[in-house]
Order: structure tokens, then sequence, then C-alpha cells
């Protein structure tokens, strides 16, 4: 099972686990995105998301389980000289203020199912109207390959899980399949993967 503690060891160090750059996905996204948006990065690990969208000019809260991860998120942000909030939270149980954001990236976070739940219940509440949903996490396709990603089955997503636990908002984008990663020393290669971009009325 993954814990906070077992992230603060993989965090623990100077490397960046996933790299500096943001998502290749995030940033393929980047036309939806303005100046001024208030963005949720969930599951931010070390940053590198959180900042990156700073640094377009969003107003970004990164929120992470990790404290250690948090920190570096920080120290990342500021070495970049952008302003962004940093949150220590398991994202199953933070209290989403509802319409508090008009982005939420939920980036490679893999939870389990009550916890996934939970979680996406909390992003649909705090999407305003109008709000984007940026996901992009494995499949269980993805089971065997050497590019990263949970070893739990049930940790892993699907097209199907997107459209059961966010059916209420509108499918920008939503696609299964392969994509090649180059995210740091653990999102190396080829992988399966499931990406959303999705819309709150
Ligand atoms: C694979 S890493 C991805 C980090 C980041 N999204 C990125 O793409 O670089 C997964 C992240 O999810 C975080 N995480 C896992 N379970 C969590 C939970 N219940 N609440 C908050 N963060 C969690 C971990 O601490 C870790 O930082």
């Amino acid at each position: 099972m993954s814990t906070s503690l077992a992230w603060d060891e993989r965090f623990a160090g100077g490397d960046f686990q996933f790299g500096e750059a943001p998502n290749r996905y995030l940033q393929a996204l980047r036309p939806w995105f303005s100046p001024g948006m208030r963005a949720l990065s969930l599951g931010d690990g070390e940053g590198r998301n959180g900042v990156w969208l700073a640094e377009q000019g969003l107003r970004v809260t990164s929120l992470d389980w990790s404290g250690v991860g948090m920190a570096k998120a920080a120290a990342l942000a500021a070495r970049r000289g952008v302003a962004m909030v940093t949150i220590v939270a398991d994202a199953a149980s933070w209290d989403y203020r509802e319409g508090a954001f008009d982005l939420v990236a939920w980036i490679y976070l893999h939870l389990p199912p009550a916890d996934r739940a939970a979680a996406a219940r909390g992003v649909v509440r705090g999407l305003a109207p109008g709000g984007l949903l940026a996901l992009e996490c494995f499949t269980p396709a993805q089971q065997g390959r050497r590019s990263g990603g949970p070893k739990m089955v049930e940790l892993l997503w699907s097209r199907a899980i997107v459209e059961d636990l966010f059916g209420t908002l509108e499918v920008l984008e939503l696609l299964e399949g392969t994509v090649s990663l180059d995210e740091g020393p653990r999102h190396q290669g080829p992988a399966e993967v499931v990406r959303a971009l999705l819309r709150k009325a």
C-alpha cells in the first residue's frame, strides 16, 4: 500500500523523480489555460506541474500528502520565481471548497477505489462552473511495463472509471492508449495511459 511516508522516502534527495518539466499532456493543454485561472494541482509530488502552471500565470494551489514533496515543490517555485500555495493533505479527505478552482490537474495520482471516488467527488465540487479537469493516469495495460505506475491493479485507471466518476462533467477529450514518456528517472519509455479533459457545466 502506498503511504505518505513511502513517498517522502522516494522524494528524499536532490533528484526530481518525474523531472522538473511538466507532464507533456498538461503542457499540450496550454491553449485551454489563461492567466488568473485558479488551479489545483492534485497529488503534485515535487511540484513540476504546479510550478509550470504558475509560470503560465495561473494562481496555483499544489496539494500532496508528502511533506517532503511539498517542500521541494515550494523550493522549486521559489527558484523559478513564481508564487504557489503548497498544502500537505490527503486528497481523499481534503475539504474541497465549492467552486474554488477553474482547473484541476490530476496527473498520475493513483488512489484506492474508495479514496479515488471521494477525491473525485471533492474535485467535482471544487470546480467552478466552466472549470476544467485535466487527467493523465496509468491503465491496467501498463502492468508489466517498466515506465512507472503502481503494481496494484485496483489503483489503475480506465476510460470507464473516468466516465463513472466524472459522469456529470462534459467530455472534451477522453482517450486510452499508448504514449511515450520522458519524465525523470521514474517515467521513461512506452506507457499505457488514460487522458481526459473534462469541463463542469
Ligand atoms: C506518481 S506521483 C506523481 C506526482 C505528480 N503528479 C507528477 O506528475 O509529478 C504520485 C503522487 O501522488 C501523491 N499521493 C498519493 N496518494 C495521495 C493522497 N491520498 N493524497 C495526496 N497525495 C497523494 C504521492 O505523494 C505522489 O506525490
